[in-house]
């Protein structure tokens, strides 16, 4: 039997904050922060969001270009923002903010901006349907006509099916 409709949820209802210390394994050789350290805590980040909203596992299908405006230190406390922006059918897309604070001085900036879609799957690793969101305010309606122009411009990217990449 096919699963029920999941109920629709709020944006806020799957917000997550994570917060880490930047420490000396996360280093390049340069003495900053490892730009592949800010980019797994995004995937990680963005996938709870998606998980928290779908409740299955999910897996990342993109991830948009990712600049990074100033670098991390060693010592720094990294908070990355995660929320909603978007939902399909399987599809999720979140928006991830990353902030890094000093804090011996209290001085903050911030980094990065990220989005990431997500699939939800089922438990043969099928993409499965997830609830629909509910938009509360004129800002999350505009995010998420925003979102789908994106996720219909990835779509249009993606390889035909049986293409080679
Ligand atoms: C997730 C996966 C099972 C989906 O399979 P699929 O055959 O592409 O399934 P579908 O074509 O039905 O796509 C499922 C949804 O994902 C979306 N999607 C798939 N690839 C996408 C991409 N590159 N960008 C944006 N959305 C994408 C589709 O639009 C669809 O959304 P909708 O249901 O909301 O309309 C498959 O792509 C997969 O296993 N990918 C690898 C995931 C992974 O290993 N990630 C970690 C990489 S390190």
């Amino acid at each position: 039997m096919a699963d029920p409709t999941p109920e629709a949820k709020h944006i806020r209802d799957s917000i997550v904050t994570l917060s880490q210390m930047m420490r000396l394994e996360h280093a390049n050789p340069h003495g900053n922060v490892h730009g592949g350290i800010v980019m797994k805590l995004v995937d990680e980040a963005g996938a709870l969001t998606c998980m928290r909203h779908a409740q299955r596992p999910v897996v990342t299908v993109a991830m948009d270009n990712m600049s990074f405006r100033h670098p991390i230190q060693i010592g720094d406390l990294v908070t990355l923002t995660s929320r909603l922006t978007y939902v399909g059918r399987t599809s999720m897309e979140v928006r991830v903010e990353v902030e890094a604070e000093n804090p011996l001085t209290g001085n903050r900036v911030h980094t990065n901006t990220a989005h990431l879609v997500y699939v939800a799957l089922d438990s043969a690793g099928r993409p499965v349907p997830v609830p629909a969101l509910i938009l509360e305010t004129p800002e999350e309606q505009r995010e998420f006509e925003e979102a789908e122009t994106r996720q219909g411009q990835r779509r249009a990217q993606r390889p035909a099916a049986g293409a080679t990449e």
